[in-house]
């Protein structure tokens, strides 16, 4: 299926195949910069920005004029009319009016979601709260495949704030459809959410760095997401709980790559930038030519070649149920409509399509 048109709201939107096509094309993206090229001549793209971003909107708006196309956009929602209440589906509705693609950042879990719901045009989900970052993780693939050849056979560690970190929830789900061990480290309070555990693979759960470092080939390292605690306490209590330094990484192999979404706080200590394994501003950097591979394929201006997708299972979705989850935007925007896909009948276990959130009926 051609991935013209297509939303990226969940990094399951895109199959493995379609990634493999997208990654061929970020590679002969690479070879076009810095002049870029004019595959997005005449093509406007609207940021969307609810929250603070550095990299993610800076690369998409590289990306976009790399191709030669253009952008408009907010980075303050507090200078539109969010401010004056306007709803995700509004302001959606009318940036689609405006431009041929909308990237939003969202504090809401699923606010990408209920735009995509909304409007034509591709809607690119660049964070959604504390529940996805689908292009983050194509970043994160497309460094492990560059700088490893393949993503099959390794060792990857993901570490730090494993329940708040939408990077590692949507690395860990894409990271299953290749043959790879992983190990996620982090302390209790941290670990992975439940229901981002793969239902059909062991991951190792450890909350000690230093011994599970040496077996690693890819360590992931995380910030903690200290926006998305509701009780500074909590987060004082696990700041600083990782410093990745030279002393940690005197266990680790040599051909180790050390990746970070960014930014950092303290999790890596600036030594470690000038050791070899240190991967994580090339990763950065390949974030501009894997959105330009994006913007090109959802806007039509190429088609990749690759697999094509195994056709969706059917889902029971249910519409009577709202979602609990406070974060949720199926919560807080009451016009949006429930979709809770039944997992379980027996007992009745409901997953919302916004947010994953899980809920056992009674
Ligand atoms: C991440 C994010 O926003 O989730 N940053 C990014 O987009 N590269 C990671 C973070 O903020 O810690």
């Amino acid at each position: 299926m051609s991935l013209a048109g297509r939303d990226l709201v969940h990094i399951r939107d895109f199959s493995a195949g379609e990634m493999q096509g997208l990654f061929d094309l970020a590679e002969e993206m690479m070879a076009t910069l810095p002049a870029g090229n004019d595959l997005l001549s005449g093509r406007l793209l609207a940021t969307a920005f609810y929250e603070p971003s550095t990299r993610t909107r800076l690369s998409f708006e590289a990306a976009m004029l790399r191709c030669g196309g253009k952008v408009v956009g907010f980075a303050d929602p507090m200078t539109s009319s969010v401010r004056k209440g306007e709803t995700i589906a509004d302001t959606a509705r009318i940036l689609a009016g405006y431009a041929d693609a909308i990237v939003m950042r969202h504090a809401v879990e699923g606010a990408a979601k209920v735009a995509a719901d909304y409007v034509d045009v591709p809607v690119i989900n660049a964070g959604d709260g504390g529940h996805q970052h689908p292009t983050q993780t194509l970043t994160d693939l497309f460094t492990i495949r560059q700088l490893r050849g393949q993503i099959h056979g390794l060792h990857i560690g993901l570490c730090g704030d494993l329940k708040f970190g939408r990077t590692v929830h949507s690395l860990l789900t894409a990271l299953c459809d290749y043959d790879v061990r992983i190990t996620c480290i982090a302390p209790d309070s941290l670990q992975l959410p439940e229901q981002y555990l793969p239902a059909d693979r062991e991951v190792q759960i450890t909350a000690d760095l230093e011994a599970a470092i040496g077996d690693l080939d890819v360590l992931y390292m995380t910030r903690v997401q200290k926006e998305r605690f509701e009780n500074p306490a909590d987060y004082e209590a696990v700041r600083g709980v990782y410093v990745l330094d030279s002393g940690t990484l005197r266990g680790a192999k040599e051909d180790l790559i050390i990746l970070h979404p960014l930014p950092r706080v303290d999790e890596i200590s600036y030594e470690v930038d000038t050791d070899h394994r240190a991967a994580y501003f090339g990763q950065a950097a390949y974030g501009v030519p894997v959105r330009m591979a994006l913007l090109a394929v959802v806007l039509g201006a190429v088609e990749t070649s690759h697999l094509p997708a195994a056709p969706p299972e059917a889902r029971e979705i249910r519409s009577d149920v709202r979602c609990p989850n406070e974060k949720c935007a199926n919560f807080r925007e009451a016009y949006t409509r429930p979709e809770m896909e039944v997992v379980s009948r027996e007992p009745v276990i409901l997953r919302c399509a916004y947010c994953e959130h899980e809920m056992r009926l009674k």
